[in-house]
């Protein structure tokens, strides 16, 4: 049986990565059909507008698709394609596995911890107006479902993962209402998870504390700006945001894509690291079904980077992107 799965090339280095990502899926024999759809500034381009509805619709047939990066202008245009698309299919728990690779060099010897972040509301609710000239309100949107279904997601991740702790990111100190209800919610799902280790954390404690022992946490339970923000802090910790995957998870689809950016100032360069994608295709193939795969896939890309020779310029290296998935491949297929 093959899997149907939307690939959406995305904006920037977008294209590249998921060129090289598809070249080690097809060569490896992965048995996926990829439906290719456009999306972000291409598709305003083409479409005038960044996320065309039969997109969309793709992959809610589909129910699983493959992303690279969209580009979202700053302070101005059209709103974050990306958060549209989480809100749109519901993707609720965005997962980011963020783990030393080894041979990639870093601050820390032994980083494992993952992300699970509130995808759908919070502060990216994108609910802003102008109250009177000069003074705007952006509303943070917290409901108890959303807080609860996370909470839940983190825990069944976490005893399904063999993980130990999860720990609540939160700023209940200052936002009582809204991060109070994430945290209450939080705590109430905990007690039905006793062997799960749980316990609460100020998100400027938790940076401080992230930089200065990563080795400390496990699962992090995040709305959804702080695990935006922490997720980078994190990848920092492991080498950088080549190297960091992630996962948008909701009841019916599932949407993959790395943790960075669109990187404009390396686009089209051919030195963009493939690795974050890569790995994002592995979480991708776990998810269906695909475990073999996906592990062969993994030890491929470690082996890759133990060996430290075919490393992109991010991780200190002088590979470019084809080679880095030519030495995956060979790994891969000896
Ligand atoms: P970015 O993640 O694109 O880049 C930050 C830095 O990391 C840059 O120096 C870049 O060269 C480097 N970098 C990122 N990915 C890399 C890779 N695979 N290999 C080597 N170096 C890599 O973040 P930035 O510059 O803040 O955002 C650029 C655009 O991307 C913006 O329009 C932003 O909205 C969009 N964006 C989209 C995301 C998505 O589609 N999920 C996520 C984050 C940002």
């Amino acid at each position: 049986m093959r899997h149907q799965v939307v690939l959406i090339p995305g904006d920037g280095i977008g294209p590249e990565i998921c060129r090289a990502m598809r070249r080690v899926l097809d060569a490896a024999g992965a048995p996926i059909e990829w439906e290719e759809r456009i999306a972000g500034a291409a598709a305003v381009e083409r479409y005038g507008t960044p996320l065309p509805e039969e997109v969309i619709d793709r992959i809610r047939e589909r129910r699983v698709a493959l992303k690279g990066p969209l580009t979202t202008p700053v302070g101005t245009g059209h709103t974050s394609a990306n958060v549209a698309l989480r809100q749109a299919l519901d993707l609720y728990a965005c997962v980011r596995p963020t783990r030393t690779l080894p041979g990639v060099p870093s601050r820390f010897g032994a980083v494992d911890l993952v992300i699970v972040r509130e995808n759908t509301e919070g502060l990216y609710s994108g609910i802003e107006h102008e109250v009177v000239p000069g003074v705007v309100e952006s509303l943070k949107i917290v409901s108890e479902r959303a807080c609860v279904r996370i909470s839940e997601f983190a825990f069944q991740y976490a005893v399904a993962c063999g993980r130990r702790r999860v720990t609540a990111v939160h700023k209940a100190n200052i936002m009582k209402k809204s991060d109070g209800l994430f945290l209450r919610c939080a705590r109430r799902v905990a007690e039905r998870y006793p062997q799960i280790e749980y316990d609460e954390v100020i998100v400027d404690a938790c940076c401080m504390r992230l930089v200065m022992q990563p080795e400390r946490f496990d699962v992090l339970l995040t709305d959804n700006l702080y695990g935006d923000i922490v997720s980078d802090l994190a990848a920092g910790l492991v080498g950088g945001l080549g190297v960091v995957p992630g996962a948008n998870l909701g009841s019916d689809c599932a949407v993959f894509e790395a943790v960075h950016g669109s990187a404009p100032d390396i686009a089209g360069r051919g030195i963009a690291n493939p690795i974050a994608t890569l790995w994002s295709a592995s979480m991708m193939l776990d998810f269906l079904g695909e475990a073999a795969a996906a592990a062969a896939l993994m030890a491929a890309i470690e082996a890759v980077t133990a060996e430290g020779k075919t490393l992109t310029p991010d991780l200190g290296g002088k590979a470019g992107t084809r080679e880095v998935v030519d030495a995956v491949l060979g790994r891969l297929n000896p």
